[in-house]
């Protein structure tokens, strides 16, 4: 009885040790997992923040802050208080670059003609990032996607095109009035303001001034310079607006692999609810439809087209930035060399570098579409990519290697 009682109280004892041990190794291992978890989602963040090809386009309305504290905004006193920051962020900028002598040639509340800019992509290319670097310069004004009440779609002809180059033409010229649908949109999509920082400061707490087109009208008008970007809105429908001697508009068309797109936009309810997202054959056809339609326009209006892809911008980020503002025109302020080199090459957490990273994020497709989803793409691309210059992966074992370099030059026929 007692040997038996004895024999109990050894084995919980040997139990209970067998316990604290496999306790303890597996939190040493899921302390291990969880290290390597936290630096790979802080190299995600890291990643989302520096090179964003968000579009901003998440399905879940987000409805616009309310006001804290409920007084009502006194709009002249914003505006007064903006047309000095304005001023004073460009006290040393050189106007000359910009075919302007004074600040006030570039302003239409004074008369003059801003320099204005419209970014030209589809949906996860890049244009995030790109739009960031050009609202980084002091003085601008960004008109985020005016075109997103037209929904999931590509806009490439009547009668969509009349009604979104009308959109266009009357936002670049601080026009707000008659344009409701682009105001209910906004009401519950802060995201159509919020990327706009320059407002968005001031409306962030007052909703109603982001919804006003009489105020939004007016604060427009105090800014010299003024960029777009559309994702829904095809190359060749800005032939009208590039007419437009008023307008005075440069275009940039950003190109991105369709294997990366089509990775990126995997996962997106939204997208795949919407045969322009995720249809392959629909995106290179634009793609071809853009080429061709760039190589014209670079003929017809020399000058006012740049042609970017994405991969270039990721792989040189300072001299794309750097190209891209002596292409529109715009000498780089302090403020913007100090938001690139923030944006481009900062140190991560000592492992990473944004360099390295950034050299990485538009190749991330190779590591996570399988061989028969790229074969699938490449077969209905295959003219599209020889045109913008990306290399065909041949087999599996091809688009796993080192060796595979799918960027290749290109040339736009001019
Ligand atoms: C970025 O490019 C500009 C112009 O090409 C150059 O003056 C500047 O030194 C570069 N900055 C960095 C951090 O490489
Ligand atoms: C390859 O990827 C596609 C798209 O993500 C998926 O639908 C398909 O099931 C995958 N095929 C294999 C063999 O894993
Ligand atoms: C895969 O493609 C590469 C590059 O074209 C080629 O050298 C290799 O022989 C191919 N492998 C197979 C298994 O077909």
């Amino acid at each position: 009885m007692l040997r038996l009682r004895r024999l109990n109280f050894y084995s919980i004892f040997f139990a209970f040790g067998v316990s604290v041990l496999i306790i303890l190794a597996a939190s040493r291992y899921i302390g291990n997992t969880n290290y390597h978890q936290s630096s790979e989602s802080r190299r995600n963040i890291i990643i989302r923040n520096y090179l964003k090809i968000e579009d901003g386009e998440k399905n879940s309305p987000q409805p616009l802050p309310t006001n804290p504290d409920d007084g009502s905004p006194n709009i002249e006193i914003i505006l007064e208080k903006s047309r000095s920051k304005v001023k004073f962020d460009l006290t040393n900028y050189n106007f000359y670059t910009s075919g302007a002598q004074k600040l006030e040639d570039l302003l239409l509340e004074s008369g003059g003609r801003p320099i204005r800019s419209l970014i030209v992509s589809a949906w996860r290319s890049g244009s995030t990032f790109l739009g960031e670097i050009l609202n980084a310069m002091p003085g601008n004004f960004y008109h985020y996607e005016p075109l997103m009440h037209f929904d999931k779609v590509q806009i490439r002809a009547p009668p969509y095109s009349e009604k979104a180059l009308s959109t266009i033409k009357s936002m670049f010229n601080c026009n707000f009035n008659d344009m409701d649908e682009y105001f209910e949109y906004g009401k519950v999509h802060a995201v159509q303001y919020s990327h706009n920082s320059r407002p968005w400061d001031h409306c962030k707490y007052k909703k109603e001034l982001c919804l006003d087109p009489d105020f939004t009208s007016k604060y427009c008008k105090l800014f010299p310079f003024h960029s777009m970007k559309v994702v829904r809105f095809r190359l060749r429908l800005v032939q009208e607006l590039l007419d437009d001697k008023q307008l005075n508009l440069n275009v940039v068309l950003l190109i991105r692999d369709p294997r990366g797109v089509m990775q990126s936009r995997q996962h997106h309810d939204w997208c795949l609810r919407a045969p322009d997202c995720w249809r392959p054959e629909l995106v290179c056809a634009d793609m071809i439809s853009d080429y061709l339609t760039a190589g014209r326009l670079l003929k017809q209006y020399p000058g006012r087209l740049m042609v970017l892809r994405y991969e270039d911008l990721a792989l040189n980020p300072n001299n794309t930035a750097h190209r891209l503002l002596n292409f529109l025109k715009l000498s780089p302020t302090p403020s913007f060399e100090e938001f690139l080199h923030s944006h481009t090459t900062v140190e991560v957490g000592g492992a990473f570098s944004t360099f390295r990273v950034s050299r990485e994020v538009p190749f991330r497709w190779k590591n996570i579409l399988n061989f028969s989803y790229v074969e699938e793409i490449q077969m209905v691309c295959k003219y599209a990519m020889n045109l913008w210059g990306y290399r065909m992966a041949h087999n599996a074992s091809h688009l796993a290697s080192k060796e595979f370099n799918p960027l290749d030059q290109f040339k736009v026929p001019q």
